[in-house]
This record gives structure tokens, sequence and C-alpha cells, in this order.
């Protein structure tokens, strides 16, 4: 809406200044054979200043395009991107130099030690992390996103100051993108794994929706696919969603796919919702695992599209509904984000960084949701239950 609205004014303004332009000379080449007369000089001192005006507009259109621009594009691109700030993805030496619980020793090197031919060590950590009912929370870093005082940071004390959410960060699983994203994670976290991806110069910066960028957002659908084929039901997260409540509580039950939004039209059911890649919770069955192989294979329809957006084109395939998967929507008011914040801190689970663009505005806006939190919870009851407290964010963030 927002490149329309923009795209418009600019063709607007294109107008303007054809029409002034030839006002312009039209009365300059007249203007030769005889003075001016008063209504022309006021002629040519409006069309002086409409000039300035429109040449101001211009310029301010050429200064600031990119709002415009990444704004109407943001809210599909930055919930899922973990590698949109700096990315340094795995070299393969530096992973196989660990000696980390997904390398396994037997794989010669160069070989993709990709989800399919890795499935023991997946299935240890998978083991290791997954609750009675065999899910677990996945989340994916890269190196920019562990740095101290990032995003990693934020998640983590996410789960310590949330309600009842303390209790589920033994089940979260660290997929690591990198090599320093692994180490880092080792540090802090349990259960990490390295995911290594092979066909990809890793060596320099993927820069945001280049062909590396896309290859590794793929790499992650392909993954979750992996997880699903050995059994585990998963929570899958951006590191940039705060879990402030325990999401399960708001689940749907008997549901083989649900999925957060960037923008809820109130019905769970209507595929007319604008999910958010950032966010899921998929039951292991022959139903979704369908569905991630046909997601999965539907970028090759699909050339150089993000997955979120390769998901809004096929949620309305005949072949979802001819597999039968059932797909939900989730409520903002309790899976919320920047593009659409949950009113209500009383009923707020999770709080995404979605519509953001940049990672030092996100880590200011992430760290004003984390203040309103410890904030929200360190008001007496009787003011949580009779004011509507809600969120101071977003600020630097769309
Ligand atoms: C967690 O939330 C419940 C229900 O809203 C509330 O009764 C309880 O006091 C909260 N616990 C903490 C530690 O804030
Ligand atoms: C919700 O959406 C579904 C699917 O589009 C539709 O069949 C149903 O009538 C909608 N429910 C309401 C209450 O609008
Ligand atoms: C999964 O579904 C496919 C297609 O509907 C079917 O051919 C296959 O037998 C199913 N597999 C299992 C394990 O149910
Ligand atoms: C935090 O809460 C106090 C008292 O409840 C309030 O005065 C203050 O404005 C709040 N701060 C923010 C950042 O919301």
């Amino acid at each position: 809406m927002d490149l329309v609205n923009g795209g418009t004014n600019c063709k607007g303004n294109e107008i303007v200044l054809e029409s002034g332009d030839n006002h312009h000379n039209t009365s300059s080449s007249s203007s030769r054979h005889h003075y001016y007369s008063s209504r022309e000089i006021l002629q040519i001192t409006l069309i002086f200043f409409v000039m300035i005006g429109v040449s101001g507009l211009v310029l301010y259109q050429y200064t600031y395009p990119s709002p415009f621009y990444q704004r109407s594009y943001d809210p599909s691109f930055s919930p899922t991107n973990p590698t949109k700030e700096n990315q340094s993805p795995p070299s393969h030496g530096a992973m196989q130099g660990n000696n980390t619980p997904s390398s396994s020793n037997d794989t010669p090197p160069g070989n993709q030690i990709s989800p399919g031919n890795d499935d023991k060590s997946l299935e240890k950590v998978l083991n290791q992390a997954a609750m009675e009912d065999k899910t677990v929370i996945i989340t994916t870093l890269n190196a920019a996103w562990t740095e101290p005082n990032s995003i990693f940071d934020f998640f983590l004390e996410s789960f310590a100051i949330g309600n009842e959410t303390q209790n589920l960060l033994k089940h979260v699983i660290v997929i690591a993108l990198d090599a320093k994203a692994y180490s880092r994670c080792l540090t802090v976290h349990t259960n990490c794994y390295a995911l290594k991806t092979d066909g990809v110069d890793f060596a320099g910066e993927a820069v945001f929706m280049t062909q590396d960028y896309l290859k590794m957002m793929w790499t992650r659908i392909d993954f979750l696919i992996s997880v699903l084929e050995i059994g585990y039901n998963f929570v899958f997260t951006d590191a940039d969603v705060m879990w402030l409540r325990n999401p399960f509580h708001r689940f749907y039950s008997d549901v083989d796919f649900q999925i957060a939004c960037d923008h809820y039209w109130f019905n769970s059911t209507d595929l007319h919702n604008s999910p958010n890649g950032g966010f899921n919770y998929a039951k292991s069955n022959n139903r979704t695992i369908q569905f991630y192989k046909f997601w999965y294979k539907s970028k090759d329809k699909f050339p150089g599209q993000h997955d979120q957006d390769v998901l809004n084109m096929i949620k309305f395939d005949p072949f979802i509904k001819e597999i039968g998967l059932e797909i939900r929507f989730l409520d903002t008011a309790y899976f919320g984000g920047f593009c659409e914040p949950s009113k209500d801190l009383n009923l707020v689970c999770t709080m995404h960084a979605n519509c953001c663009i940049g990672l030092d505005n996100k880590i200011h806006d992430l760290k004003m949701v984390i203040d309103d939190w410890k904030n929200y919870t360190s008001s007496p009851d009787h003011e949580k239950f009779t004011k509507v407290i809600t969120w101071t964010v977003p600020r630097r963030c769309f």
C-alpha cells in the first residue's frame, strides 16, 4: 500500500514538473517582444514558486525513498530474518574443527552435513530438549544476533522474566547458522545445534535477499522437514520473539499447523490472514510433512522469493485442502508484534520485533519491550486489572 502511494506521488510530481516547464518556455519566448504585464509577472512568480516547491518534493522523495519502499516491504521480510543484518554464515573449516554434538566425524570434509545425513546428532539434541509429548522449541541464530547485548540476550532474558516461561527454556534448541553463533550458544545454553549448509559461498557476508540469504532461509524450512520426519513437533520461533507467557495455553489443540500473523483479521481459519513465518507450531504427522515438503518445493515455482512470501502464495493451493492440513492463524492479541502489537499486557504471550528495519533499531525497541514488561509485572495487581497496560513500542521500528 505504501509503495503504491509513494509511486503515485512520484508520478504526480513528474506531471506537474512537465507542465511547469512548458509554461515557462511559453512565457519566456513571448517575453522577448514586450515588457511583462503585471499579470505575467504574477504568473512567472507563481511558476517559479511552484517549481521550487516541486523540486523540493522531488528532492524529498529522492532523499527519503527507502522508508516508503521498506515499510511496505518489511512486514513480510523482517520477521524471519536472523540473517538480515551482517550475515556471516558458517565456513566449513570452522565448523568441522568444532567438536560439536552435530559434527559427525565420518563425514568427509566439504560434504554437506545436512539435516538429512546427520540425523543421529540431530536426534540426540531433539531427544535431549523435547517435552514429554516430543515437542521442541526451535530458533535459528547467526553471529550478529548472538553478540552480547544483542537479540539472543533479550530472547533468553524474556524466558527468565516471563510468566511461566522459565521451564520452557530447557526445551529450546538453538540452531546456529555459523561457527561464532554456535560457540556463543554453547557458553550460555544447553541445546545447541550447528546447521551446516553446502553450496553457498559463506566466506563473505550474505546480504538480505541475495542468493545466499535466500538459500539460508530455505535451508531452515528444509531443516524443519527433518525435525518433523524424525517425529518431533516444534514451535519455531525467531529469536526476536520475546516469550512473556507460556504460549501452549493459547495454542489450538488438534491443529496441524498454527502460525502467528503480521495482521490478524479476527478469524483464525481465514486464509486471508497475513502469516508471519517467524513463529509457528507444527505437529509431526503425515500432513505436516507433506505440507512442509510442498512449501519447500514451491520455492522453485517462485524463484527469488522468501519462505514467508511463498507461504502466502501457496496457502490457497488446493493441494493443502487435499492433504487435509488444518491451519490456524494466531490472534495478535496473544501473539503480537511491532506490525500489530497486542493491546493488553494481561493477555500477551509473545512479542515479535517484526516490521523493523535495522539491527540497532530492533535492539533499541526490544529493550523497551523488556522494560515495559518489567514495569508491568512490578506494577500492583489492582493496576494490572483496572487499567489496560499496553506497550510503549514500537518507537524506532515502524
Ligand atoms: C502469572 O500469570 C497469572 C495469570 O495471569 C497470575 O495469576 C500470576 O500471578 C502470574 N505470575 C507471576 C509470577 O507474575
Ligand atoms: C472465518 O473464515 C472461514 C474461512 O474463510 C469462513 O468459512 C467462516 O465463515 C469465517 N467465520 C466468521 C465468523 O466470519
Ligand atoms: C501419507 O499420505 C500419503 C498421501 O495421502 C499416503 O500416500 C501415505 O500412505 C501416507 N503415509 C502414512 C504413513 O500415513
Ligand atoms: C512504569 O510504571 C510506572 C508506575 O507504574 C509509570 O509511572 C511509568 O511511566 C512506567 N514507565 C514506562 C516506561 O512505562
